[in-house]
């Protein structure tokens, strides 16, 4: 092993050891070392998700965040080439942002079943349905969806970019779960249009009205019954089961869980906001509903706090991002995402309106 990858190795062991095996670590290494090299080589710049696993996240994203933070971070960089380590979604919206860059997914097929719940076709259905009313998209979509919102969103500033509005009526896409969740904060109701893949639906994140289907003056915020597969495994009966054993337990979840189980945590934020949660908190343990690598992460950067794992669901497309296509990418120019210039700019507008929000 190379000296460079040996101190890797063994930084890595002092701050991962607990959650990777030694192996791993080992073998890893080295190829963290080809990476860093290769970025140089390319003058890349590597974005990661706070979902990446831990070796990868640890080791050669320049910048870590949620996806509001690296799309900012896409959009300012003045490297000539951005290495995505997220998914698809994520990566157009790095390429919307900064045309003139080379970016690159390394796995293609990391796709989001947010993303894949809704196409532009739909949007446009619901636009004629509902004329005039203002169209916000949460950024999990692609680039051709966004390009038919008004403007995009984030977890986390989903609620400041409806209250912009500052109209009665929103069309709220794709996420049920979020639009509830936005709901129930906003104060606003929901319903789910006869167009939505399924019939319409109430949702705990607010009451849907008999007749608000006919009486649009009183509808407030339209959604989609699109749903992360990740987050819409968690329950109630999770937390309480908790609960019962860590009475002092602080429960964090994430805007994409069901309302109700959001209705019982203590916080729900952005995963950068979960983060900056357990940071902040002297609570005596966490429990953290999202993706299962990002406690890893949160337990590896914070050992001095108790997270408890509830760690049953890997986001199987943000696991589709490893060490190994990481250095491919760079290596072979792969995958190079496009978004056709007609798109782009229309895309442009939906999602640096949601930037210029903060
Ligand atoms: P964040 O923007 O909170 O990082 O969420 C992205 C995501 O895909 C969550 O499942
Ligand atoms: Fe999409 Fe859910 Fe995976 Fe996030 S965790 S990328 S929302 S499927």
């Amino acid at each position: 092993m190379n000296p460079e990858a040996q101190a890797l190795y063994e930084d890595m062991k002092i701050h991962l050891g607990k959650f990777v095996p030694d192996f791993e670590l080992y073998y890893k290494a080295e190829i963290a070392v080809e990476i860093n090299a290769l970025k140089k080589e390319r003058n890349a710049v590597i974005l990661g998700h706070n979902y990446m696993e831990p070796v990868l996240f640890y080791s050669i994203p320049d910048f870590k965040g949620d996806s509001l933070d690296l799309s900012r971070k896409a959009a300012t960089t003045d490297k000539d080439v951005i290495v995505f380590c997220g998914v698809k979604f994520m990566a157009e919206t790095a390429k919307i942002l900064n045309p003139s860059k080379t970016v690159l997914l390394p796995a293609e097929k990391a796709g989001c079943s947010l993303a894949e719940s809704i196409t532009a076709e739909d949007v446009r259905a619901l636009k004629r349905k509902y004329p005039g009313v203002p169209v916000v998209t949460y950024v999990n979509t692609y680039a051709d969806v966004k390009a038919e919102s008004d403007i995009c969103c984030t977890s986390g500033n989903a609620i400041a970019v409806v209250e912009s509005l500052k109209s009665d009526t929103v069309i709220f896409l794709p996420d049920k779960y979020l639009a509830g969740n936005v709901a129930r904060e906003t104060g606003k109701h929901i319903i789910f249009p006869s167009i939505s893949p399924s019939p319409i639906i109430a949702s705990s994140g607010g009451e849907m009205r008999k007749g608000d289907e006919e009486n649009l003056l009183d509808v407030q915020l339209i959604g989609w019954n699109g749903r992360c597969e990740v987050h819409e495994k968690f329950t109630v009966e999770d937390i309480r089961a908790v609960r019962k054993q860590f009475p002092d337990v602080a429960v964090l979840t994430h805007p994409e869980c069901p309302p109700e189980v959001v209705a019982e945590a203590d916080y729900s934020g952005s995963t950068n906001a979960m983060i900056k949660f357990v940071q902040q908190s002297n609570a005596p343990h966490f429990l953290v509903l999202t993706e299962c690598s990002m406690g890893d992460n949160i337990a590896a950067a914070n050992p001095e706090k108790d997270l408890l794992r509830l760690c049953m669901v890997r986001c199987p497309h943000m696991n589709m991002i490893t060490m190994e296509n990481v250095r491919d990418s760079l290596l072979h120019n792969r995958q190079v995402i496009e978004v056709p210039e007609e798109i782009r700019v229309r895309a442009f507008q939906a999602v640096d309106r949601m930037i210029k929000i903060g």
